[in-house]
């Protein structure tokens, strides 16, 4: 194939791409990814968050900077400029694809009105810097957090034979369960399905320590425990309305807390751990 014919070839690719996510734009999210290099500072690579503890060293560098120019005391604006700058280069080291994206010239200017003690260049040198920072911010901070720091459950599991997720749909048909034959009056089935919820549960807290240090978190805790308890004797003796109310908390406290933080960000984590499913995007 001559060169010609390949370039407009790959143009027409590339035109037919942006035709279809324009077509789609109402209900395409289209969302910039960070380098893949930057894998390497995040877990399961390396042991440490190493960039997002870059990222505090460089918030606390500004910090004093702004403070000793401001009191003008050379010595410590010297010591707490040359880290700034040695940590904001840092940046392009970890992550090269990112080295376009860093206001180079700034920092140097920066550097030099601390070297001269041009104390009041600082701030304004300062807030140009600043904006940079939030530049990235915009494109990059929230989907790095969330791809590099939500808890992972996909390798979790209650024991050999069940997985994490299926162990999340016996508790919910057990919670059902209980609502269902307790407004129908079926008392000892109900009190069976709580003491099958009630193993879930214990079950379930086995693997917190997966994550957490062992014993940290303690699921179920005492709350939890003292409605069970409640639900228990509502569906020995209590009203409906006493049984849904117990059964209400008990899926807030057991269930909604940590859906709220946990389910949430590894759902979320997982929208963009995986890859586009181009099919999926053009039937839209
Ligand atoms: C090239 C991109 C980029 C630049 C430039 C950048 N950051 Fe960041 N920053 C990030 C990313 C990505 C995160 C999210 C990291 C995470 O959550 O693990 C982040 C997060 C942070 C956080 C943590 C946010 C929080 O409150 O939890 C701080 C603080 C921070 N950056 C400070 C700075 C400062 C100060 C500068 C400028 C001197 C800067 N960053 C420049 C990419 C950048
Ligand atoms: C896949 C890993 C993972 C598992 C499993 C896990 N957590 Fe977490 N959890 C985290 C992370 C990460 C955070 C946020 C930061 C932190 O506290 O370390 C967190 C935060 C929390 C918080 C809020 C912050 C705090 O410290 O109070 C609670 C409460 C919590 N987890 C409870 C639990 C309970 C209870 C279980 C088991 C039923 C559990 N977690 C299982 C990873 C996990
Ligand atoms: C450690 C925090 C945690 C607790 C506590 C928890 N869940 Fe979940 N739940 C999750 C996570 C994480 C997922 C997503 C699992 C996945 O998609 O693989 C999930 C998913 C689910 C699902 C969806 C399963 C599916 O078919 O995709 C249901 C239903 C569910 N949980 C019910 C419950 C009920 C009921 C309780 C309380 C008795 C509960 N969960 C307690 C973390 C938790």
């Amino acid at each position: 194939m001559r060169w010609s014919h390949f370039i407009i070839l790959q143009c027409l690719l590339v035109l037919i791409a942006v035709g279809i996510a324009y077509i789609h734009k109402d209900r395409v999210h289209l969302t910039k990814k960070p380098p893949e290099s930057l894998a390497q500072w995040y877990k399961p690579d390396n042991k440490r968050q190493v960039w997002l503890h870059n990222m505090f060293k460089l918030r606390r560098e500004m910090q004093a900077v702004e403070f000793y120019a401001t009191n003008r005391n050379a010595e410590l604006l010297k010591k707490w400029a040359d880290s700034f700058g040695q940590h904001y280069l840092k940046m392009a080291e970890m992550v090269p694809e990112w080295r376009s994206k860093l206001d180079i010239e700034t920092m140097s200017d920066l550097q030099a009105a601390v070297s001269n003690n041009n104390f009041q260049d600082v701030p304004r040198l300062l807030k140009n810097i600043g904006g940079n920072c939030q530049s990235c911010h915009t494109d990059y901070r929230a989907i790095v957090a969330t791809m590099y720091r939500a808890p992972d459950f996909s390798s979790i599991e209650i024991t050999p034979s069940t997985s994490y997720k299926e162990h999340m749909k016996e508790l919910i048909k057990q919670v059902n369960q209980i609502k269902i034959v307790s407004e129908d009056g079926m008392k000892e089935l109900s009190l069976s399905s709580l003491s099958n919820l009630q193993e879930g549960i214990n079950d379930l807290g086995k693997t917190c320590s997966v994550c957490h240090q062992q014993s940290s978190k303690q699921y179920p805790d005492d709350k939890m425990i003292k409605t069970i308890a409640n639900l228990e004797e509502s569906l020995n003796t209590g009203t409906v309305k006493d049984q849904g109310r117990a059964l209400g908390t008990l899926a807030v406290q057991a269930c909604a807390h940590c859906h709220g933080t946990h389910r949430f960000a590894y759902d979320v984590s997982n929208i963009f751990a995986n890859k586009p499913d181009w099919l999926k995007l053009i039937q839209h």
